[in-house]
């Protein structure tokens, strides 16, 4: 039985070609998962891998195929990750210039349970358009996951590679559930 279907929106960054973690997580809870990914982050994922897992064919460009639909995918939830500076700063402004911000922009209006995790640097994550993206988005609704409390912070400048193999793929699960009042059983690890 299917517990509920998570979209996912990949952007350009590292961990992008983990976001493998994040399907498994979700199938481990019985839920279904689909990836859409930002143009540029097509280069750092392995699309086959993908589709095999979620079943779905990656979605990037609003063209249609036999086996896709133009319009919006239902969604219980929502988790953009990794959410680079450019789309996290782009999503809390509401720029929908692609197929994946416009999935972000409509689901965001439609009180889809959203979580977005930032994988940005230290320097990045100092700017002022940044620091108003992260608020902007949580007066939204929008669970930015991102803080001492998350125990997920920026990195370093040039620390990227190796803060890839941290990035919190279950724990952004884990939120996206309980707030779509799914609770997953014991699941309390980090991947
Ligand atoms: C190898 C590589 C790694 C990158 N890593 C990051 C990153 O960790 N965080 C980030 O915000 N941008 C990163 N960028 C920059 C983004 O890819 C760039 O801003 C891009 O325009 C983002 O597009 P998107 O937000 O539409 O996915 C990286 C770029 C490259 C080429």
């Amino acid at each position: 039985m299917t517990r509920g279907h998570l979209q996912i929106v990949v952007c350009a960054a590292g961990p992008a070609a983990d976001v493998t973690h994040l399907i498994a997580a979700a199938k481990k809870q019985s839920w279904t998962a689909a990836v859409t990914a930002t143009p540029s982050a097509l280069d750092f994922i392995d699309a086959g891998a993908i589709e095999r897992l979620t079943g779905h064919p990656v979605r990037s460009t609003y063209r249609s195929s036999p086996n896709t639909r133009r319009s919006l995918p239902a969604a219980d939830a929502l988790i953009i990750a990794p959410a680079t500076y450019n789309s996290a700063n782009k999503i809390a402004l509401g720029i929908a210039d692609n197929y994946a911000m416009t999935t972000v922009a409509e689901l965001i209006g439609r009180q889809v349970p959203t979580v977005v995790v930032p994988f940005v640097n230290a320097a990045l994550a100092t700017r002022a358009p940044f620091q108003r993206a992260v608020a902007s988005l949580r007066d939204e609704r929008v669970r930015v996951f991102l803080g001492p409390d998350d125990g997920w912070e920026p990195h370093p400048p040039g620390s990227g590679n190796s803060r890839q193999r941290a990035f919190p793929w279950t724990a952004a699960f884990e939120a996206a559930t309980r707030m779509a009042g799914d609770v997953p059983a014991n699941s309390t690890d980090r991947s």
